[in-house]
């Protein structure tokens, strides 16, 4: 598959067939997303791939958890609540997939069913918790950056072989229950997970295209010849 076309494509996938994916493929995705930059090449992460009853022990410990209303335990710093332009997307891909599930804004029990289906892992076949080097955790903001760079590679190698995949953060909410099962080694810290498998092409929030800023909202060009006069009149 062309990159840019796997890049414009790629978009979160949240509804899985109940198709086993197999290790040998899971392996040369993650072959892909070890060639990641990284800080001086450190390669701060890793990756814990589960699947059957290890991951059904995580769905269900997180989910309970979740439901009996237990703080969440995260072992990265909260974001907290989005507010202006941030909270103003926040919404807009909320809406984009409520829309394309049926729920209406106030149909409390079908949101709540959307968010357990979130802690969940939405019922994917796989899940890839993420993380990165404890050793490294009070500058953790270069190895989150690190681990950004490969858990795209990651989701990108994923969709170039037809599979499907959401970074999760609802499925490390309650991180002790990852730890335990995983059997994360105390010198690692759990960033995320990446919920994973082969799409259900019959679910409708798959579909959903979220929408970007254009390049001028994003960018500047300066030095450039079409710029120059724009900066000399101080625009
Ligand atoms: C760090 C991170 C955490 C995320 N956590 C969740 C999550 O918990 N649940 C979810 O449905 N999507 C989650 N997502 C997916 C984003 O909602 C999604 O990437 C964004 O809306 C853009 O949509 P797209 O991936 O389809 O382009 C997460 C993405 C990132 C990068």
């Amino acid at each position: 598959m062309d990159l840019d076309q796997a890049m414009q494509d790629r978009r979160s996938i949240r509804g899985f067939t109940g198709d086993p994916v197999p290790r040998a493929v899971l392996e040369e995705v993650i072959a892909l997303a070890n060639r990641a930059p990284s800080s001086m090449n450190t390669q701060p992460w890793h990756f814990h791939v589960l699947t059957g009853e290890p991951l059904e022990r995580v769905r269900q410990g997180n989910s309970e958890r979740m439901l009996a209303g237990v703080p969440v335990q995260r072992e990265i710093m909260d974001h907290g609540e989005y507010e202006g332009v941030h909270r103003t997307r926040q919404i807009e891909i909320a809406v984009q997939l409520f829309e394309a599930m049926g729920i209406e804004r106030h149909d409390k029990a079908k949101r709540q069913d959307w968010v357990m289906r979130g802690f969940r892992q939405f019922d994917a076949p796989v899940s890839v918790v993420v993380c990165f080097d404890k050793s490294l955790e009070d500058r953790s903001t270069i190895a989150h950056f690190d681990l950004g760079a490969a858990t795209y590679g990651l989701v990108l190698a994923a969709w170039s072989r037809g599979l499907g995949a959401v970074i999760n953060g609802q499925g490390i909410m309650q991180s002790p229950v990852v730890r335990e099962v995983a059997q994360i080694p105390d010198d690692q810290v759990i960033l995320t997970c990446v919920a994973l498998g082969w799409p259900d092409e019959g679910f409708s929030a798959n579909a959903v295209k979220s929408r970007r800023r254009p390049v001028e909202n994003t960018a500047r060009f300066i030095g450039f010849d079409d710029t120059a006069e724009s900066l000399k009149a101080g625009e």
